[in-house]
């Protein structure tokens, strides 16, 4: 599908994350120089900057078959020991979302990355008995969105730890211009850097975004997206410059009207404006801190001087 051919398939073809993919691409080349599995992998970062693909990535350097499944997908112990049972030799077994596992489950994880074997237990009461099965040598690979959310144990057995960032407008504007070619749209700099900026540092937002400013392009019968229908487009979906989107808004004028800019803690900043607080901390705070429009005290979330002006207001005293 046109989603699947967006994704690039290998470190050459994935912009940005230097860091990332200078370490992987050297675990990957001395596992291969030793003829083994790569180590266990755990990527985290903020939801849309490429852990999936950075997975399928992973598999196709390999040369193994990625398998994928994800944290809230797995229920009982028994459901991960059939994937695992069925995996061949260096397969990648792609778990999105690991800080969802249940407990139980999370447990059968254990041995399986540490000596590649299963225990099972058969039967109940008196009679029940552990048996242990040996499994191939694969690679797992778990996404999360903040490591901390780990359980310590789960976390320790992860031999590679990569953390993704939000991406620069360089890396961005790369990103929307590869895209576009990819959807023969044409494109000007000037149109795609616009897009690379509003995007909250995120690849998946400027792909969301240059389909709908293509979309509003299309339909006025241009045909090379501009700046003038892109910053059109933009308002029309509210993004404002800064990439901030209508739940942005709400959170930072809900703690600027509400609670004179803060501090306020997370929960009652969720309960104001409608959101979860997971939801708040883990989609749309990271980049809000990044930017500066947000801190966090121990006393709980604070609008800044930044956000106040971002807004044409008055700063209030303190
Ligand atoms: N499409 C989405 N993310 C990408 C990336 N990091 N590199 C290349 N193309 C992408």
């Amino acid at each position: 599908s046109i989603e699947q051919s967006l994704r690039p398939e290998n470190l050459k073809q994935y912009i940005g994350q230097e860091k990332a993919k200078q370490n992987l691409s050297i675990f990957i080349e001395a596992a291969k120089l030793r003829n083994e599995p790569l180590d266990h992998v755990l990527l985290y970062g903020p939801p849309g900057l490429g852990k999936t693909t950075m997975a399928s990535i992973i598999a196709n350097e390999m040369g193994v078959q990625f398998r994928t499944t994800s944290g809230p997908a797995i229920e009982r112990a028994g459901d991960l020991a059939a994937i695992l049972s069925s995996l061949e030799a260096g397969d990648v077994l792609f778990i999105d979302e690991i800080h969802r596992l249940p407990r139980s489950v999370e447990e059968i994880l254990y041995p399986a990355m540490e000596d590649f074997c299963l225990d099972i237990v058969i039967g109940t009461g008196p009679s029940a008995r552990s048996v242990r099965l040996d499994l191939p040598p694969f690679t797992l690979v778990g996404a999360t969105t903040r490591a901390g959310l780990l359980t310590a144990p789960l976390r320790d057995r992860f031999g590679v730890l990569s953390r993704l960032e939000f991406y620069n407008t360089k890396d961005l504007c790369s990103i929307v211009e590869r895209t576009s070619e990819i959807f023969h749209v044409s494109i000007y700099k000037d149109a795609a850097t616009e897009i690379a900026r509003r995007s909250r540092g995120t690849p998946r937002i400027a792909n969301r975004l240059l389909k709908r400013v293509r979309d509003i392009s299309q339909v006025k019968g241009e045909t090379e997206i501009t700046v003038e229908t892109t910053r059109m487009a933009l308002e029309m979906l509210q993004v404002d410059p800064a990439g901030l989107d209508h739940i942005d808004h709400k959170l930072l004028l809900g703690i600027m009207d509400g609670f004179s800019g803060g501090p306020v803690g997370l929960d009652t900043i969720a309960a104001t404006i409608g959101e979860e607080s997971q939801t708040i901390e883990d989609v749309y705070e990271p980049y809000l801190l990044q930017m500066g429009f947000i801190q966090r005290t121990p006393r709980g979330r604070l609008v800044t001087r930044k956000a106040y002006e971002h807004f044409n207001r008055e700063v209030p005293e303190a």
